[in-house]
C-alpha cells in the first residue's frame, strides 16, 4: 500500500502535505489521518502564524497557537511550511490604524519578522514570506506595506527573513499565477528583479485554490518558467471546488483535475512538494459546514468538497487522482 506522501517521495519531492488549524486538533480520528505520514509528510499552520495570531499587539509575540502545530509535526516527523510574515489579510489592528513614517513601519515589519522567524529558527523548511503582492492586472496590491514603505517592502522583508533564520527556504506566495497573464508575468518579473539585485528569494508559492474543470492548461509550463529563473517552487495550498450538490461525475472530473496538478509538479524537477489546503471536506450538513474542515464553503458560499478526504475521513476519486498523478 501507498500513500500520497509515500508516492510523492517516489517521485522524488521532498514532502507532500496539508494544512491544519488549532480547532481541529481536538479531532482524534482527524488528527490520526493527519499524522498518518504515508500520506502527509508536511504540514501548514492555515492561522496561527499569521501576524494577528503571533502579534496581537505591538512587540506582544504569542507563539502558543503555532508552536501547538509545530509540536505536532515535530512528533510526527514531518515538515513545516512557515505561513506568513507579511500580507495585507489578517493585521492587527494596529498595523492597520497606525499613522507610520516610512522608518517607523519598516522597524514594525523587520520586528515582526525577526521575532516570527528567529522563534522558529532551525525548525522550518520553508516560510512564506510575503504573501500575496499583487493585483490581478500586475500592479501590487495596494496595503499599509505599500502606502507608508513602497514597493521595497519586498526585499527589505525578504533580507530581514535571511537575517532571522539562514537556514530556511524564503518564498513569495501568490494565488492566480498559475496560468499565463499579467499577475504571473509580474511574478516572473520581480523574481528577476529580486535575483539581480542579489536579494535572498528560494521559491515561489502557487496556492492552486482550483475550480472542478477549470485547471490551467499551461500549469506545468508555468512552474517550469518559474524554476527557470533559479528558484524553487512549491504548491502551496491546494484544493479544487465545485458548486454543490456534488455529482457522480464532478467528483471524476475532480479526480482528474488532482491528477494533472500533481503530474505537473511531478514532472518539474525543482517542484519540491505539494501542500492541500486541509485535507476534510465540510460536513455535507451545510448547517455544520465548517465543522470538518475545508475553508471553501466559508469563502466561497455554495461551493464545496474540495479536498482529497470527505468530511467522515472516506478517501474520494480526488484521493485516488493524486495518487495517479504521482
Ligand atoms: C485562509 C484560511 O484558510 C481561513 O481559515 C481564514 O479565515 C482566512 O485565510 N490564501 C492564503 C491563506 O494565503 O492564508 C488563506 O487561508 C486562504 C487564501
Amino acid at each position: 500500500a501507498t500513500g500520497l506522501s509515500t508516492a510523492a517521495k517516489a517521485a522524488g519531492k521532498k514532502y507532500f502535505g496539508s494544512a491544519t488549524d488549532n480547532s481541529e486538533l481536538t479531532n482524534t480520528a482527524y488528527v490520526a489521518e493527519l499524522s498518518n505520514t504515508a500520506d502527509f509528510s508536511q504540514l501548514t499552520a492555515e492561522n496561527s502564524m499569521k501576524w494577528d495570531a503571533t502579534e496581537p499587539n505591538q512587540g506582544q509575540f504569542t507563539f502558543t497557537q503555532g508552536d501547538q502545530i509545530l509540536q505536532l509535526a515535530q512528533k510526527n516527523g514531518q515538515l513545516m511550511r512557515g505561513h506568513n510574515c507579511v500580507w495585507h489579510e489578517q493585521l492587527p489592528s494596529w498595523v492597520t490604524n497606525t499613522k507610520w513614517t516610512n522608518a517607523t513601519l519598516t522597524a514594525a515589519m523587520t520586528n515582526h519578522i525577526s521575532n516570527l522567524m528567529g522563534h522558529y529558527k532551525g525548525k522550518m523548511y520553508s516560510w512564506d514570506v510575503v504573501n500575496e503582492p499583487f493585483n490581478e492586472d500586475g500592479s501590487l496590491f495596494s496595503s499599509v506595506f505599500t502606502q507608508f514603505i513602497g514597493p521595497s517592502y519586498i526585499p527589505i522583508a525578504l533580507k530581514a527573513a535571511r537575517a532571522a533564520d539562514p537556514s530556511t527556504k524564503l518564498y513569495i506566495n501568490e494565488f492566480n499565477i498559475e496560468f499565463s497573464g499579467a499577475k504571473a508575468t509580474a511574478m516572473m518579473n520581480l523574481v528577476k528583479s529580486l535575483k539581480a539585485q542579489n536579494v535572498p528569494i528560494d521559491g515561489i508559492g502557487l496556492q492552486c485554490h482550483f475550480i472542478v474543470g477549470q485547471v490551467p492548461s499551461n500549469f506545468q509550463s508555468i512552474l517550469q518558467q518559474f524554476t527557470a529563473l533559479g528558484v524553487e517552487v512549491a504548491i502551496t495550498e491546494l484544493d479544487i471546488r465545485m458548486t454543490l450538490p456534488a455529482t457522480t461525475q464532478l467528483l471524476q472530473q475532480q479526480q482528474t483535475d488532482y491528477q494533472n496538478v500533481i503530474s505537473a509538479c511531478k514532472n518539474v524537477a525543482n517542484c519540491v512538494g505539494v501542500t492541500v489546503w486541509d485535507y476534510t471536506d465540510e460536513a455535507s450538513d451545510l448547517s455544520h459546514r465548517c465543522a470538518q474542515f475545508s475553508w471553501i464553503p466559508g469563502a466561497f458560499p455554495g461551493m464545496g468538497e474540495a479536498c482529497p478526504f470527505d468530511a467522515s475521513l472516506n478517501k474520494k476519486p480526488a484521493y485516488q487522482g493524486i495518487l495517479n498523478g504521482w
